[in-house]
């Protein structure tokens, strides 16, 4: 068991999870993918509070990505109704925590209902300034990075940006991601080591951790392991080790 008083003082400053594994963990235990779902929740509430209790300033998780409308009808309704009322649930959670709440992806893909429950909690919670707390949802990067690629197009065309003064940090203004610093620590669970179209561009130089955990039994001492595994990492920005020290 991993006890915060383990971690020195360099925490990273914004993580990203992507929480995998609830249809395998319902599996195991004989029951719907739902159930999974629905401790899947749990999950997240441990997360966030063990993120403002150590200081973590931006955690985005990976709640739906645009890929996953293609599950059974049924399978989506589910998660959108527990999105609903994690949210009605949660609100309370949060204004004590001082967390912000912020989401990105193609959000009028949500149905009517989770778009206003979120877009309430979204402005309720705006002058939080403990953690933001962004949700990914209906999120795919690629469809993120041609939505940037048309708009800046738009405005090329326009006369707004000229092609060559085109960098990384207009790119940057134009992604969902835009308020949000590059990730430094990228976790996955349930085993699998891939990506699945999550913040391609934004991970360039993030710490990758994957963990056999199934997301429903990730806990606090969990997630302070990934951080003390990070913490015993060089992160080398493409410089040699003696450059840094
Ligand atoms: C992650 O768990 C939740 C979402 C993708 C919405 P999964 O539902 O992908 O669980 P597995 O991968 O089938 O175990
Ligand atoms: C990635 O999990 C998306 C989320 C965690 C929301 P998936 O379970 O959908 O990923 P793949 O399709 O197995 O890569
Ligand atoms: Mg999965």
């Amino acid at each position: 068991m991993i006890d915060k008083k383990q971690l020195n003082s360099n925490i990273p400053q914004h993580i990203a999870i992507i929480m995998d594994g609830n249809g395998r963990w319902a599996k195991k235990k004989g029951l719907f993918r739902a159930v999974g779902h629905e401790n899947g929740t749990k999950a997240v509430r441990e997360t966030v509070e063990s993120c403002t209790e150590i200081g973590v300033k931006y955690l985005t998780l990976y709640a739906f990505s645009t890929e996953n409308w293609n599950r059974p009808k049924l399978e989506v309704d589910t998660l959108m109704k527990l999105l609903v009322n994690s949210l009605k649930k949660e609100i309370k959670t949060l204004q004590e925590n001082n967390i912000r709440l912020h989401a990105i992806g193609n959000l009028q893909a949500l149905p009517q209902k989770a778009r206003t429950e979120l877009l309430e909690v979204i402005e309720k919670t705006k002058t939080n300034d403990q953690m933001t707390l962004t949700l990914a949802l209906s999120y795919g990067s690629r469809e993120e990075l041609i939505k940037t690629i048309e708009e800046i197009s738009i405005k090329v065309k326009n006369g707004v940006i000229s092609p060559h003064l085109i960098n990384e940090a207009v790119i940057n203004e134009h992604l969902y991601t835009k308020n949000l610093p590059d990730v430094d620590l990228l976790i996955r669970t349930s085993g699998e080591q891939r990506i699945s179209n999550f913040l391609l561009w934004q991970i360039a130089y993030a710490e990758l951790y994957f963990t056999e955990i199934l997301w429903p039994d990730f806990k606090k001492t969990d997630l302070f392991e990934a951080i003390l595994n990070y913490q015993k990492r060089e992160r080398r920005f493409g410089k040699t080790s003696e450059q840094l020290s």
